[in-house]
C-alpha cells in the first residue's frame, strides 16, 4: 500500500499538475482534494499543454481511476467544458474512469457575482480573487445553506433549495453589493440540465477510494493552491477558502489518516504568488522580471502576470511541518540559470529581531526583512540534466541549501514542463513495495 498526497508548499502554482501527471505513472487512483475552478494546473506532454482547473492531473494516463473528492467546490459548466475537451483529445474514453463525489458542493454563477462585486468594493484592500466564486461558495458549505451534487440530481430538492438561496443571494447582490440578481427559471433550467449530465459521475467517492485502498491499488492525493493560501494556517486574509494543507485530504477523500504514507511538498526553486497579500521575498527589480519572463510566471486560470521572488526558507519549513512533509519535490531549478547570484531566505528580520518561523500577524509579515545567504550561479542550460552529480557544483549547492534549511529530503528535482525533464532521486511510491 502506498497512499501519497502531494501539496503546494508556497502560494499556489509550484508545479503540482506535472508532478502529479508524473507520478501517476505508479498509482491507480488520483484524487482531488479541494479547491476548485481557481486552480490551474499544467500539464506537458510532448507538444501538447492542458491546463486542468478541476479535473485530476492525472486524467491523461489509461486505466487509472480519477475521482473529485466532497472538498472540492464544483464548477458545472466550466468541469463540462474539461470533460468535452479531455474528451475530444482522446482521453477518458470510458465515462467510469471519472468518479465525482456527491457530496460536493456546486458552484453557482451568483458565487461568482459577490466574489467579483466584493473585490470590487475592497478597492485597494482586495484580495486579488480569481473571481470564481470560490469563497461564497465555501461560506454556504460552511453556513449550511450549499447545494450539493446529489441535490442537483433531484429535481424536487433542487427546486426547494435553489429557491431558498436564490432569495437570499438576490437581496445580497442588489441591496448590499448594487449589483444585479439572477432569474430563478434561467438558472433552475441551466443547472438541471447540468445535474442530468454530471449525474453519470455522481458516487460515493469515499465508499470507492476505500475499496480501492483494501485491494491494495496505491491512492495519490491531489492538492489545489499552496500552504501559504490555507484558510487558517495561510497568509489569512490573503488566502483562499479551503484549507489546502495535507490533512485537508482525508476529509475530502473520507479516507482515515492511517492510511497515508507519504507526503510530498511542490516546491519551486523560487517564490511566486499571484493576487494580494504578504511576500517578504518579492522583487520589484529587474531581477523579478527577468524571473517571471524566464519561469514563464503568468496565471494558468487568469493570465495575471505571477509577483516572483527569491526562495523563502521559512515559508518552505512553515509548510514542512503544517503537512508533515516526508519528500520535497523541487521544480523550474532551470529557470535560475543564467543569473550570476542567488539569494535564499534564512529568516526575517523585525524591528531588530530575528524571526526563524512565519509569523501569524499581517503586519509583522508585511514588516519582515529578509536575511539572506547568498550563492553563485550557473550559467549552463541543465533542463536535459539526468543526474545530480551531473549539475553545475553550484546548482548542487543551491539544491542541498534548500533540502539542509527545510529539513525534508528532496526525492524529485523537475528541469523543464516536460514530463522527461524530471529527476527523479527516490521514487516515494517505490520506497514502500
Ligand atoms: P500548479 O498550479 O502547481 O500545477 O502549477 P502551474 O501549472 O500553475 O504553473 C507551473 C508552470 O511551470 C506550468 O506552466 C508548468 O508547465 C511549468 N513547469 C512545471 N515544472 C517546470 C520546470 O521544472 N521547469 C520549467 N521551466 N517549467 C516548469
Ligand atoms: P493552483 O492550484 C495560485 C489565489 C488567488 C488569490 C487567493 C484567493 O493553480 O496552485 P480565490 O479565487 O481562491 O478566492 O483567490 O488565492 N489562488 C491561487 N494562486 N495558484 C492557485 O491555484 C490559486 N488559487 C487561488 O490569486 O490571491
Ligand atoms: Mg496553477
Amino acid at each position: 500500500m502506498a497512499n501519497v498526497i502531494i501539496v503546494g508548499t508556497q502560494w499556489g502554482d509550484e508545479g503540482k499538475g506535472k508532478l502529479v501527471d508524473l507520478m501517476t505513472e505508479f498509482a491507480h487512483v488520483i484524487v482531488r482534494f479541494q479547491g476548485g475552478s481557481n486552480a490551474g494546473h499544467t500539464v506537458v506532454v510532448g507538444d501538447r499543454k492542458f491546463i486542468f482547473h478541476q479535473l485530476p492531473s492525472g486524467i491523461l494516463r489509461d486505466n487509472k481511476l480519477c475521482i473529485i473528492g466532497s472538498g472540492v467546490v464544483l464548477d458545472p459548466a466550466t468541469l463540462l467544458e474539461e470533460i468535452d475537451e479531455v474528451k475530444g483529445k482522446g482521453f477518458l474514453a470510458n465515462d467510469d474512469a471519472l468518479l465525482i463525489s456527491e457530496e460536493a458542493q456546486i458552484v453557482f454563477p451568483y458565487h461568482k457575482r459577490i466574489d467579483v462585486a466584493r473585490e470590487r468594493r475592497k478597492g485597494a484592500h482586495k484580495i486579488g480573487t480569481t473571481g470564481r466564486g470560490i469563497g461564497p461558495a465555501y461560506e454556504d458549505k460552511i453556513s449550511r445553506m450549499g447545494i450539493r451534487l446529489i441535490d442537483l440530481t433531484d429535481e424536487e430538492v433542487f427546486r426547494d433549495k435553489l429557491e431558498r438561496n436564490l432569495e437570499e443571494k438576490n437581496f445580497c447582490l442588489t441591496h448590499q453589493l448594487q449589483d444585479e440578481g439572477f432569474s430563478y427559471q434561467e438558472l433552475f433550467d441551466q443547472y438541471r440540465a447540468y445535474g442530468e449530465r454530471l449525474g453519470r459521475y455522481a458516487a460515493n467517492t469515499s465508499l470507492a477510494i476505500n475499496h480501492e485502498i483494501e485491494k491494495g491499488k496505491d491512492v495519490l492525493f491531489e492538492g489545489a493552491q499552496g500552504t501559504l493560501l490555507d484558510v487558517d494556517h495561510g497568509t489569512y486574509p490573503y488566502v483562499t477558502s479551503s484549507n489546502t494543507v495535507a490533512a485537508s485530504a482525508c476529509v475530502s477523500a473520507g479516507v482515515g489518516i492511517r492510511k497515508i504514507e507519504r507526503i510530498i511538498g511542490v516546491t519551486k526553486a523560487y517564490t511566486t504568488r499571484v493576487g494580494s497579500g504578504p511576500f517578504p521575498t518579492e522583487l520589484s527589480d529587474a531581477t523579478g522580471d527577468h524571473l517571471r519572463a524566464s519561469g514563464g510566471e503568468f496565471g494558468a486560470t487568469t493570465g495575471r502576470p505571477r509577483r516572483c521572488g527569491w526562495f523563502d526558507a521559512v515559508v518552505v519549513r512553515h509548510a514542512a511541518r503544517l503537512n508533515g512533509l516526508t519528500d520535497l519535490a523541487l521544480t523550474k531549478l532551470d529557470v535560475l540559470g543564467g543569473l550570476e547570484k542567488l539569494r535564499i531566505c534564512t529568516a526575517y528580520k523585525y524591528r531588530g529581531n530575528t524571526i526563524t518561523e512565519y509569523p501569524a500577524s499581517l503586519p509583522v509579515q508585511e514588516g519582515c526583512e529578509p536575511v539572506y545567504e547568498e550563492l553563485s550561479g550557473w550559467e549552463e542550460d541543465i533542463s536535459l540534466v539526468k543526474d545530480m552529480g551531473d549539475l553545475p557544483p553550484n546548482a548542487q549547492r543551491y539544491v542541498r541549501l534548500i533540502e539542509q534549511l527545510v529539513g525534508v529530503e528532496i526525492c524529485m528535482i523537475s528541469l523543464g514542463d516536460e514530463r522527461s525533464q524530471t529527476m527523479m532521486l527516490k521514487n516515494p511510491f517505490h520506497r514502500l513495495h
